[in-house]
């Protein structure tokens, strides 16, 4: 679902996650371990604030795994809990389970110190549209919950879903809004899938994995398309690639966008392997 966000949107979006944070003993921020920065809600430590947290770089089967755990090491290096998991396949998740006890045993002591009956962690999912919120929660909730759709203001009954004896979580995950004001921001979630395709030019998507491909994953690109060697001119590499995957249009023309949507296809279905858009140590 495209969603349109305006300033009263993401105000209520805000609100939301806000009240839910009452509810809660600890967030768990779920970012795509393929642009773990582009991914996050560029104002989510002061939405959190000091509640405790844990970041899910959530798709890691998509994303380059050296660089998956630079990343974590990063988050770890910033004072933050982090597990990189793959919600489909539900691979990681009891990891998430181990670093909430941790980072909740002190907090726990002292309830029951003062009497308070211990009980489940009580947690909150949030992120951006697409991060795959929905999908983690019926992973951990082993069932289906019907989606509520990714619109602010789609309110109903919270609910608690369990996961086992130790933890709750709240049904309905929070939706952040993505820091969309920056070009390459945007794209890096269009190459990535997690904006809708007619947001961006497809051309300018492709351009921009292209360039970031030859710099990172040259291999890949030479022996996906078979090129000998890359030109400097992005149009030659777009020709090379039109012509070698049959995207041509009528008197043997190149057809541009065909190229775009078959390199961001190909992207997206993993045939160039597990890509990451972004790294720590600013890389781009
Ligand atoms: P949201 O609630 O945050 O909006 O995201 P949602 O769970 O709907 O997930 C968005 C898309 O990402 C879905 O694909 C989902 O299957 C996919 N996804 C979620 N987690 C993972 C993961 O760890 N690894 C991989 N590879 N994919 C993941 P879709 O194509 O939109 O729908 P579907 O037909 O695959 O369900």
């Amino acid at each position: 679902m495209t969603i349109q966000w305006y300033p009263g949107h993401m105000a209520k979006a805000r609100r939301e996650v806000t009240e839910k944070l009452k509810l809660i003993d600890i967030v768990y921020e779920l970012v795509d371990a393929r642009i773990p920065v582009s991914s996050r809600n560029p104002m989510i430590d002061e939405i959190i604030s000091n509640k405790p947290r844990i970041v899910i770089l959530n798709k890691a089967d998509m994303a380059d795994e050296k660089v998956t755990k630079k990343w974590l090491q990063y988050f770890h290096e910033q004072g933050l809990q982090a597990v990189a998991i793959d919600s489909q396949k539900g691979i990681g998740l009891d990891r998430i389970m181990d670093l909430s006890k941790e980072r909740l045993h002190d907090l726990f002591s002292k309830m029951q110190a003062k009497g308070i009956k211990p009980r489940a962690i009580r947690a909150l999912i949030v992120g951006i549209p697409n991060v795959g919120k929905s999908t983690l929660i019926n992973r951990l909730a082993k069932r289906n919950i019907a989606k509520t759709g990714d619109r602010p203001g789609i309110t109903k009954a919270q609910s608690w879903i369990k996961v086992g004896k130790e933890l709750e979580l709240l049904d309905t995950p929070g939706i952040l809004w993505p820091k969309f004001e920056d070009e390459e921001v945007g794209l890096k979630l269009a190459a990535t899938g997690a904006i809708k395709d007619e947001i961006l030019n497809l051309q300018d998507v492709a351009v921009f994995a292209l360039r970031y491909l030859i710099q990172h994953y040259p291999e890949r690109l030479k022996s996906r398309y078979q090129f000998e060697s890359f030109s400097d001119h992005v149009v030659e590499i777009f020709d090379h690639i039109g012509k070698k995957r049959g995207c041509l249009m009528s008197g043997g023309l190149i057809d541009y966008d065909k190229t775009a949507e078959l390199i961001i296809r190909d992207l997206r279905t993993m045939k160039l392997g597990r890509i990451s858009f972004e790294e720590p140590d600013g890389k781009e």
